[in-house]
């Protein structure tokens, strides 16, 4: 009798657990990552202001962040600023402008991409909204790493500095869980010769050196982009970056807007909601 009544409980333990466990992993939900994100770079460093993670290795390296903010005091994307403003600005032959593909108003556009649609199933970039708004009006699109494209986005995160990253994973829409899901399989997953994920580098190894980077937060990251590189003497998108990343540890490259980058971009902009937008940036 007892030891029938002990099995039936182990059997009923062997049911259980992995139903609670699934319920769990049902639970934690994107906003549930954000917050953990977060304390995970709080914790790691206590003197930083949660804020100044958008301002990337220079919120932890404190020389480098003198340079820094003289470069920022005359600012080398400014004339990308111009240039993306009059490429906004111009009517399209068929008479419209950019201003009718979207909802917001000039100034809220960016805190709101990417963003998952419905009607595709697929997370929609601010390129690919432009993009889309172009084919609307009978233009070709820009090739992703146009300086044209790359301007626009570049006004589009002026014209916004100050406002909060506000990125949505829709409830009750799986397609947008899947793809905000994705991206974060993607940011955990090791890759490459080198076997790092960008959490290696990016999180447990963020604030050391490799070689003779050092490594900022991910927390912030998609804050500032596009940037202007002293490095290359021009601008980057962010997926620009994901692409040196990723051949940085020697694994296979993905497109620009590729469905994998988009996710990712999802993903690392939702772990920002509430930082607020200070791009164009510049950076090494
Ligand atoms: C081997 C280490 C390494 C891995 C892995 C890595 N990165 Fe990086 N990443 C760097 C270094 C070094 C820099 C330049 C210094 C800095 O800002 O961290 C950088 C810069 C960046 C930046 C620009 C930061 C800024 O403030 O503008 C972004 C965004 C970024 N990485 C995203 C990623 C993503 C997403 C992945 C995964 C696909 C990834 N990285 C994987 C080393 C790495």
């Amino acid at each position: 009798m007892g030891r029938t009544f002990t099995s039936r409980l182990t059997g009923l333990l062997v049911v259980l657990t992995p139903v609670l466990l699934a319920q769990q992993a049902a639970m934690a939900g994107p906003e549930e990552d954000r917050i953990a994100f977060s304390a995970f770079y709080t914790a790691r460093f206590p003197d930083i202001a949660i804020a100044d993670f958008a301002d990337g290795i220079y919120a932890i390296d404190e020389d480098a962040r003198e340079q820094w903010l003289d470069i920022e005091d005359f600012p080398p994307y400014e004339f990308t600023i111009d240039n993306g403003a009059a490429l906004w600005q111009k009517a399209f032959a068929s008479g419209g402008t950019y201003d009718d593909c979207f909802a917001e108003e000039t100034d809220d556009i960016r805190p709101h991409y990417p963003r998952f649609d419905p009607t595709i199933g697929e997370v929609v970039t601010l390129k690919i909204a432009i993009n889309n708004c172009r084919s609307q009006h009978e233009q070709t699109a820009y090739a992703y790493d146009s300086s044209e494209i790359t301007a626009i986005t570049a006004f589009l995160a002026y014209e916004s500095r100050g406002k909060q990253l506000d990125i949505r994973v829709p409830e009750g829409e799986p397609r947008a869980l899947n793809a905000y899901e994705s991206g974060k399989q993607f940011y955990y997953t090791k890759r490459g010769q080198l076997n790092f994920a960008c959490s290696d580098c990016h999180g447990i190894s963020s604030g050391q050196y490799v070689r003779a980077d050092r490594l900022s937060a991910g927390l912030g990251h998609p804050t500032h982009f596009p940037v202007y590189r002293s490095k290359t003497g021009g601008m980057v998108s962010l997926h620009q970056r994901f692409s040196g990343c990723v051949r940085d540890v020697r694994a296979k490259p993905f497109e620009l807007q590729s469905e994998e980058f988009r996710n990712l971009e999802y993903f690392l902009t939702y772990m920002s909601n509430g930082f607020e937008v200070n791009g164009p940036g510049s950076r090494k």
